[in-house]
């Protein structure tokens, strides 16, 4: 009974380590319900070619509801001496018709079968995760609104550079991700396309009707080349490069958000919910999530690897390497998931911390760009301005004076050209919102952004 499907053309059956080695169940079992929709589509077009009768057609596509729901319910199990969840569900049918299961694999091989049954997955499974990416999406969207008057040092270098709105920071996030959700449905788009009748490599000597398959299956075209259908995992490729994208963007996010809520920097307070504490040190209050986060990047990153370095040199057209591109993938797709389930609540659960915030508004000279940029208005040339506020820069450090505590006195002695409305500009919320070229961190032109943002959200 559990004899192979090829059997026919051995003497021995295959040694019991081989069937072990060889079986792609613990992966590809994940897909039964596309195996069982391709079935489905498979069955329609036979009849419709006049290759199934319509009372025979009706037995199969019953059949294949009470195996999904066998499969369901787990009261059918896969044998591995069945290899795969291809040869599996089709050994259920002809369990259940007899020589009418027999005839579903018509035309049809397991390499056309199981590129069809992963282009179904992937276009849900993509499609699942743009669900999810959207969210995150408008929750920065929220958090840009929501923090768009807290100013914070911007960095570069990880040192205190300029003021920004917090809500600018939210925002860069958002155009990061927007950008990944294209990825993603440029993915989709590659991946939405119909490889069913490709045979094993060439076509097939019956009149299957691809265009009738594609139709019943929800794809946008049909594949243009059997053998490169066949041997096709770059749609996938694509996918893992998004997700990589992705990924290097939340462990970016996540690193930030791990300093801001050190005690140095008391930007923020996480939500407790997604932070642990310590076995040992009572006072312990661990951003665990984001650092899990950071961490689960490398098994993102190296499922693109793993799947790039399994095609490298294969010959055309199907090999059985082949059976080795679900493993990175399912991972991958299980591991992103997560990711967005978790961070979505956890950054719409952020809590900035202004008071602890304005000290730090203090420190690092801030500033500094606006007072050269405030002589530059007083018609200095900006190299030479760069140069008298650095000199300023490094007297205040000297003295432990910040800006503020100049007299017009010490201004004038770096400069002549200062005025009493130089202690005008020392504002950081000011300075923030006189940025206002296009895409600055002014209030206006976040603003701006988050409309343009609510714009794009829409079409999506
Ligand atoms: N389990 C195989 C896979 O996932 C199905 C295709 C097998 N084809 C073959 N010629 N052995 O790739």
């Amino acid at each position: 009974k559990n004899k192979a499907l090829w059997s026919g053309r051995f003497a021995e059956s295959p040694a019991e380590i081989m069937q072990k080695y060889s079986q792609s169940l613990d992966v590809d079992w994940h897909l039964y319900k596309e195996d069982l929709q391709g079935s489905k589509a498979h069955g329609k077009m036979l009849h419709h070619i006049g290759i199934l009768s319509e009372e025979e057609l009706q037995q199969i596509l019953t059949a294949l509801e009470e195996i999904q729901e066998e499969v369901d319910q787990g009261t059918l199990q896969p044998k591995i001496s069945l290899e795969d969840v291809h040869m599996n569900l089709e050994a259920r049918l002809i369990e259940k018709l007899g020589p009418l299961g027999a005839k579903i694999h018509t035309g049809r091989s397991r390499n056309d079968q199981v590129a069809t049954d992963y282009r179904l997955y992937m276009k849900k499974a993509t499609n699942d995760i743009k669900g999810k990416v959207l969210l995150f999406l408008e929750a920065l969207l929220q958090r840009a609104e929501k923090d768009i008057d807290v100013v914070i040092p911007g960095f570069t270098h990880l040192q205190h550079a300029q003021p920004i709105s917090l809500g600018h920071y939210w925002m860069a996030y958002f155009w990061k991700f927007t950008r990944d959700l294209k990825r993603f449905q440029a993915a989709y788009d590659t991946t939405n396309v119909n490889p069913l009748g490709a045979g094993a490599l060439a076509g097939s000597t019956l009149p299957l009707d691809r265009e009738f398959t594609r139709e019943e299956l929800g794809f946008e075209v049909n594949t243009q080349n059997s053998l490169d259908t066949v041997s096709d995992r770059d749609y996938l490729l694509e996918f893992l490069f998004a997700a990589s994208t992705l990924v290097l963007h939340t462990s970016g996010l996540s690193e930030d958000l791990i300093i801001w809520s050190t005690s140095e920097f008391d930007f923020i307070e996480l939500p407790d919910a997604f932070c642990t504490g310590s076995s040992m040190m009572p006072n312990k209050k661990n951003p665990d999530a984001l650092e899990l986060t950071r961490g689960k990047t490398s098994g993102v990153l190296s499922g693109l690897y793993d799947l790039m370095i399994n095609i490298k040199g294969l010959p055309l057209t199907y090999n059985r390497d082949l059976q080795e591109d679900k493993r990175p993938v399912l991972h991958v797709i299980h591991t992103v998931n997560m990711i967005l389930d978790v961070l979505t609540p956890l950054v719409a659960g952020i809590t900035p911390k202004e008071e602890s915030i304005k000290p730090h508004l203090n420190k690092g000279f801030l500033l500094a760009t606006d007072v050269a940029e405030y002589l530059v208005s007083k018609n200095v040339p900006f190299r030479e301005t760069h140069e008298i506020v650095g000199n300023l820069v490094q007297y205040c450090i000297k003295h432990h004076k910040t800006f503020e505590d100049l007299t017009i006195e010490e201004w004038q002695n770096y400069c002549a050209a200062f005025e009493k409305d130089v202690y005008d500009i020392l504002s950081p919320q000011l300075a923030v919102d006189r940025r206002k070229t296009f895409g600055g961190t002014a209030r206006s032109e976040v603003n701006r952004q988050i409309q343009e943002g609510k714009n794009i959200l829409e079409v999506f």
